[in-house]
């Protein structure tokens, strides 16, 4: 056996999603042959007692304190962007000027202009890209998409997509980035309905017109002392103005014809990440539940009667994609596999010379979604998603 390619990472932030990266590229060779191997070369981070804490105990062998210096270095080959929103655009253009493959976060960027001039960017100077979907990573909804594409649930007719959590509820809860249209872009809708988005548009495929209503049930709430990920701390008496929505709710026309009903709130009491997915075909219908993230339900109308209803199949054995890479049947994965999975088929992308889906360009049209959704909540309208698109034929 020779002597794989490295591929070199700079990861630029070490919170929640830094975590979650740099886990699933220590594993990611553990479990499958990838034809290059992912080395964690460095890690960036403002303040240098943490970031130089974060690499010692996440495995980077060496740290910087500003991203620039980072894309400079000619050492690194893949740049990961797992910091707020309003920094991705910038940092990626960046990366892809210097030539580096690019992971970013999601959603893609701020606004539907950013996301564009980033998919630019990585066209023009010929890198791999990926955006960090992961949950269609998950065994049983790539499962869910081999039913589909086989035309075992036939004709679709419905999406019903929640994502449903309850982390802000709290009205004492602090003033994070998320909750700060400047830093986020949007609230509930671009942090957690993106996801259901794209789950809907690996699944079903392309929307055509969507109408939504968005709130702010908490208006104001105290600045934050320290916050990373979900959670904050707060001991402040200033208070902050919310200007993002705590819960979206959308109805969707897709091309083929099949209707969706979307929701994504972080005041749903008692779910802390419910991301939910249902789909009914004149064949059949399925149902995942993130929560529940080995299991597909599965239905099909041609099951003999008496017997008819949703069977639950455990998606962990090798006819399931991606499931065979890990333990015998039945026993069980987790959130951060799904990572390992995208960030496999980021190195296959990057070994082959193709950006796999979702790339960069499955940000683009994910943001004109929700860059539509925000249009028709402000006037109260259905608006057609091909009209936000910036640019044709991209
Ligand atoms: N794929 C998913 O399921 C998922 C889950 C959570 C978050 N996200 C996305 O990941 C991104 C990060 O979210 P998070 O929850 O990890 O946030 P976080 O607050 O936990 O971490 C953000 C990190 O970015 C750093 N940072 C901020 N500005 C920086 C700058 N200018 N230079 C260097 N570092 C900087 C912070 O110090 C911190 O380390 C966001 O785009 C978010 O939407 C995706």
């Amino acid at each position: 056996m020779g002597v794989k390619k490295k591929i070199r990472i700079g990861m630029i932030g070490y919170k929640f999603m830094g975590k979650a990266h740099s886990h699933a590229y220590r594993d990611l060779p553990f479990y499958f042959d990838c034809d290059v191997e992912p080395v964690l070369q460095a890690v960036v981070g403002r303040d240098e007692d943490g970031v130089r804490e974060a690499a010692e105990r996440m495995g980077f062998a060496s740290y910087e304190t500003d991203w620039r210096k980072l894309i400079e270095r000619d050492d690194i080959d893949l740049i990961d962007i797992v910091t707020p929103n309003n920094t991705h655009a910038e940092i990626a253009i960046a990366a892809a000027e210097a030539g580096k493959h690019i992971l970013c976060e999601k959603p893609l960027a701020l606004t539907l202009e950013d996301a564009q001039r980033m998919y630019n960017a990585v066209k023009k100077n010929n890198v791999i890209h990926m955006v960090c979907h992961n949950y269609r990573f998950a065994p049983a909804v790539q499962f869910a998409k081999k039913l589909i594409q086989e035309g075992r649930l036939g004709k679709i007719y419905h999406v019903r997509a929640q994502y449903l959590q309850d982390w802000i509820m709290d009205p004492k809860f602090p003033s994070v980035w998320r909750l700060k249209k400047a830093v986020t872009g949007s609230g509930a809708l671009g942090d957690i309905a993106a996801h259901s988005i794209d789950m809907a548009r690996f699944l079903v495929g392309e929307f055509e017109e969507v109408t939504g209503m968005m709130e702010t049930f908490i208006k104001e709430r105290p600045v934050a002392d320290s916050s990373g990920g979900l959670s904050a701390k707060s001991e402040s008496t200033i208070m902050e103005e919310v200007d993002v929505d705590d819960a979206s709710a959308f109805l969707v026309r897709f091309e083929n014809g099949a209707m969706g009903v979307f929701e994504a709130t972080r005041f749903a009491g008692g779910n802390r990440n419910g991301n939910r997915i249902e789909i009914n075909g004149s064949k059949g219908s399925i149902r995942w539940d993130m929560e529940q993230m080995n299991n597909l339900e599965v239905y099909f109308a041609d099951d003999e009667n008496g017997l008819q209803g949703f069977r639950n199949i455990t998606c962990t054995e090798e006819h399931h994609p991606f499931a065979g890479a890990y333990w015998p049947a039945g026993h069980i994965i987790g959130y951060e596999h799904t990572f390992i999975n995208l960030m496999t088929e980021l190195m296959k992308g990057i070994s082959e010379g193709y950006s796999p889906s979702p790339n960069f360009e499955d940000g683009v049209r994910n943001q004109e979604i929700l860059t539509a959704i925000e249009k028709s909540a402000e006037t109260r309208s259905w608006v057609n998603v091909k009209q936000m698109r910036l640019v044709e034929n991209v």
